[in-house]
């Protein structure tokens, strides 16, 4: 899918994405080929670049559906060249067909050990992947260990002390991803403590309502949010969350497919960014969703008539609050400006 020349030269920034979600179809099956392994037949449209999974027609159910499919999609990983493979795809094709400058993306210690990797030695084929992405074509790369929710507090707070036990420069970040209604946000609490980083995202207010979203913010002590989208059900939580510039990472095309929302008219990526509401853009798990960072873009620009140099504020919201040091957000912000000069 080719992006319009004026949506493509804007500089792009992906703020919510998670890496095995980036696994083309393709790459999927050029992986299970070198590793030998049988993909579940149901998993792979035969026609398209795309998953599909089985789902009943509410948020959660769809929300569940999906997330089986990407573990089992995550499944054909197996080892080093796998996670390098995979990350190098995403980020060159990320910046070299969308002029996406900056990617931060979330990754899970647990999808690793599926893939018989220890966490260092994921983080090291990350890096690798990374570092040919980024010398080809400049793109900048943070990571966010990613706990996930319905595996359960204990197995998240394995995954905060393998954060604080093995730092590593490119993961700035804690969050947390997975079925928003396992267990309760409290649960987490030590996990991100054990991480020992200060910088917090969490999913919250994507197929639950505005009471996670409250309960994100309080007990995490959060600003950014994964999603927030349906704290446009409560006008109070709106003001609230406007008082502390929340940032929303809002993933447009993940809602539609996930059925959080059913037409383009009820999304509020509008509203909020109209509120006020610092809203950044991610593509979430491009591959699955049909999508990429560039056709969201598209869309806030085609179905939310966002201007040129709307888009560019919405790069310009992420790279001020990505979690990365300011050398490198000042040299991206200057990409940002350089583009709104020339515009
Ligand atoms: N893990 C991967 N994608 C996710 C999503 N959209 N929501 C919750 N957990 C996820
Ligand atoms: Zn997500």
């Amino acid at each position: 899918m080719r992006l319009p020349e004026h949506i493509r030269r804007v500089p792009k920034a992906d703020l919510h994405v998670h890496l095995e979600g980036t696994i083309t179809p393709d790459l999927v099956k050029r992986i299970a080929h070198r590793n030998k392994i049988k993909l579940p037949d149901e998993l792979l449209k035969r026609e398209g670049q795309t998953f599909q999974w089985k789902e009943d027609p509410t948020p959660l159910g769809s929300l569940r559906g999906f997330l089986q499919a990407y573990d089992d999609a995550t499944k054909v990983l197996r080892g080093a060249q796998d996670y390098t493979d995979l990350t190098y795809d995403y980020l060159k094709r990320s910046a070299e067909e969308e002029n996406c400058i900056y990617a931060e993306i979330m990754v899970s210690a647990d999808h690793g050990a599926m893939a018989k990797l220890s966490w260092p030695d994921m983080l090291a084929a990350i890096t690798r992947g990374y570092e040919k992405a980024k010398a080809e074509t400049g793109i900048e790369m943070r990571l966010i260990s990613t706990c996930v929710r319905h595996y359960g507090p204990e197995g998240a707070l394995k995954v905060g002390e393998l954060t604080r036990a093995h730092p590593h420069p490119l993961v700035t970040g804690f969050g947390m991803a997975g079925d928003e209604t396992a267990f309760k946000i409290a649960d987490f609490l030590p996990a991100y403590e054990a991480s020992g980083l200060k910088n917090r995202t969490a999913h919250a207010g994507e197929a639950t309502g505005p009471a996670t979203v409250r309960e994100a913010r309080d007990v995490l002590k959060i600003r950014r949010f994964g999603h927030m989208v349906r704290a446009i059900e409560d006008s109070a939580l709106m003001d609230e969350q406007k008082a502390i510039n929340a940032v929303p990472e809002v993933c447009v095309s993940s809602n539609m497919a996930l059925k959080v929302f059913t037409d383009y008219r009820k999304h509020p990526l509008r509203k909020f960014f109209d509120a006020g509401l610092k809203v950044v853009l991610g593509s979430d798990d491009p591959t699955f969703f049909r999508t990429s960072i560039g056709r969201e873009y598209q869309i806030a620009q085609e179905k939310f008539a966002f201007t040129e140099k709307e888009l560019a504020k919405l790069t310009r919201n992420a790279i001020e609050e990505a979690f990365i040091d300011e050398p490198t957000r000042a040299k991206l912000l200057q990409r940002v400006d350089a583009f709104k000069a020339a515009a």
